[in-house]
């Protein structure tokens, strides 16, 4: 897990990079369109979106869709994801989404976008503190 920080061009395509996503958002339900962009460690860019399903419980959110396309490419350690959404609050992670990403690093930076790019960044273990480890 990389500390580093981002750079400003990094920061601009994780913003842009995860609102252009939201678009994507398949929410026929709850028609609360999410975005989200992860950053690995080498480099790579990964999109996600909440996908959901008339079964309700089988929901993804956009999180854990960027976090599964990623690991299932090989991908292991990763710096920082954006998740965007239409709401004027931030939209920050559900509980099932810290617990799986945590489980990939509590470093993770964690960029919380507003439509209008303005964003909040929390680390993922302040998040979630003392968490599950078997
Ligand atoms: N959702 C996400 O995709 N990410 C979050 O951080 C919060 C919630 C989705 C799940 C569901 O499809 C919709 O937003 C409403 O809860």
């Amino acid at each position: 897990m990389s500390k580093r920080e981002l750079t400003k061009a990094e920061i601009e395509k994780l913003i842009e990079l995860s609102i252009k996503a939201k678009d994507k958002a398949y929410c026929p339900y709850s028609k609360f369109h999410v975005g989200a962009a992860l950053l690995d460690e080498n480099g790579n860019w990964y999109t996600g979106v909440n996908v959901e399903n008339a079964s309700y419980g089988g929901a993804i959110c956009a999180e854990r869709t960027a976090f599964v396309k990623a690991i299932s490419e090989g991908q292991r350690k990763f710096v920082a994801i954006g998740v965007s959404s239409d709401a004027s609050e931030y939209t920050r992670p559900c509980g099932i989404c810290r617990q799986f990403m945590i489980e990939f690093g509590e470093h993770l930076q964690i960029f919380l976008i507003k439509p209008d790019r303005s964003y909040l960044k929390v680390i993922l273990k302040d998040l979630l503190p003392d968490h599950f480890k078997l």
